[in-house]
């Protein structure tokens, strides 16, 4: 499959994008292992997320899908899972597999677990490190490195205090899905905060779970059931809102938007390059949970609770932003896990905007569903912009007259739409190869961006 997009000069509109992919995953693991019928509103149903649905469904969760986004998800409780009758193929998804290999740490029996081309190349050490410490079995290729994995849990794990090489929520969220099944208070400690979409959810569906500095704490208990209202999908909201900043009349609000702050690093980016930009009205709504035992939360420390025992979820707003005079920008160190996924857009950004942009501490970016960095610089570098690559990052000088031309995805969803996004603004046709992968993040990013347009500046062909 293969996108053609032809240059726009207004996008404008107030439009919605599909649900957070983060939070989505984490919705059917926990629904899965909790006691009672968790519901789950605004799931993102796209290939990764519904990968995961059917894994939770192999291992003997029941899932209902009662409409568009709305889940019903029968727990088994910690300890019901029960032994999957074939492979478990994730797809795409790290997320799914390197979560679910958490979960399957507490196992007693064997699970066999493999994904696409991409999920099979990419590196499963650094999960299965901590969880082997933790009492876990796992075998694999390349040395237990690489998909196809098997996965054998001990009915209790070792306690552990997990400093982490990396800040990678997917470490962080795996050892604490372990940690549910340990002897003790797990701890991990991470170089610079990751996502906290687990901590924030575990929270919700009654387990302790403390920060401290770098430093989060899950004290082992079981899951009571809880209703997710999963907002908006930041990453996928990038896309639009750097296509509104670059393209020459526009104007585009993207509505009910997850504003968590460890995920909000690509707003302060686009504040910082000179984005006109306005974040509106913030929530934080109160989400039903059943009754939770109350030694399960000593001074309140498993969330905060309202008095109607409602656990507050993820924050959520809406963000405009209109065409924008950029300039370049410095992004590094700890903005880094904040806008990790956002890298490919902003790069596009960058590459139209007044100056220099560099990219550092971002070497992560070469075990994502494809060496970023290594794309960014080829297929940004095709159509005119000013990439070049360090061994940790890019550094990008604009403003480039981009041209239209025929680029790769290389089979990663979020390479695809940035270069979409480059697309828009460049001279002439753009075709990108390879496109089918935007189906595992954003389905509708195509339709969208023709709604924006006014017209079908974005066609999908064979
Ligand atoms: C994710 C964490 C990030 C991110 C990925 C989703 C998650 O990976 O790149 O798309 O949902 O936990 P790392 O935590 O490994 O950096």
């Amino acid at each position: 499959m293969r996108l053609r997009v032809r240059p726009v000069t207004r996008l404008g509109g107030r439009i919605q994008v599909p649900g957070d992919k983060s939070i989505s995953h984490r919705s059917a693991l926990l629904g899965a292992l909790a006691d009672g019928t968790t519901e789950i509103s605004g799931y993102l149903e796209a290939e990764d997320c519904l990968r995961t649905i059917a894994a939770v469904e192999a291992l003997g969760a029941e899932v209902t899908r009662k409409g568009p986004g709305e889940y019903r998800v029968t727990g088994t409780g910690l300890r019901g899972l029960s032994e999957p009758a074939n492979v478990i193929d994730c797809g795409n998804a790290a997320t799914g597999v390197r979560l679910l290999m958490g979960v399957l740490a507490g196992q007693p029996f064997w699970t066999f677990l493999t994904g696409d081309d991409s999920l099979r190349s990419r590196p499963m050490r650094r999960i299965a490190d901590p969880l082997v410490r933790m009492g876990a079995t796992i075998v694999g290729r390349s040395d237990g490195n690489r998909l196809p994995l098997g996965v054998r849990g001990g009915a209790s794990l070792k306690a552990i205090a997990y400093e982490s090489p990396v800040a990678s929520a997917q470490i962080k969220s795996a050892v604490l899905l372990a940690g549910l099944y340990a002897d003790g208070p797990v701890s991990v400690t991470e170089p610079a905060a990751s996502r906290d979409h687990s901590e924030v959810m575990l929270r919700q569906f009654g387990v302790r779970v403390e920060q401290r500095g770098l430093t989060t704490t899950l004290t082992p208990g079981p899951l009571s059931a809880a209703s997710v209202v999963v907002p908006g999908d930041i990453s996928s909201s990038a896309f639009l809102l750097i296509a509104a900043a670059i393209v020459k009349d526009a104007r585009v609000t993207v509505a009910g938007v997850g504003l968590n702050e460890t995920r909000t690093g690509v707003l302060d980016v686009l504040h910082q390059m000179g984005a006109l930009m306005n974040v509106g009205e913030v929530s934080r709504p109160l989400q039903r949970l059943p009754a939770v035992p109350p030694d399960l939360e000593p001074n309140g420390a498993a969330g905060e609770v309202n008095a109607h025992g409602a656990r507050a979820g993820e924050v959520r707003g809406d963000v405009t932003v209109s065409s924008s005079a950029l300039h370049g920008t410095e992004i590094g160190g700890s903005l880094i896990p904040r806008l990790i996924d956002e890298v490919p857009v902003l790069a596009v950004a960058a590459a139209l905007a007044e100056g220099r942009t560099e990219i550092k501490d971002a070497g992560e970016l070469r075990v994502k569903e494809s060496d970023r960095l290594a794309a960014l610089a080829r297929e940004l570098g095709r159509m005119g912009a000013c990439v070049s690559e360090r061994p940790n990052g890019l550094i990008i000088d604009g403003p480039a007259r981009l041209r239209g031309a025929q680029v790769t995805s290389g089979g990663d969803h979020r390479i695809a739409m940035a270069l979409a996004v480059a697309a828009l603004v460049a001279e002439g046709e753009t075709v990108i190869d390879d496109t089918a992968c935007i189906a595992t993040s954003f389905p509708q990013f195509a339709d969208l961006l023709n709604s924006l347009a006014g017209q079908p500046c974005v066609s999908v062909t064979e």
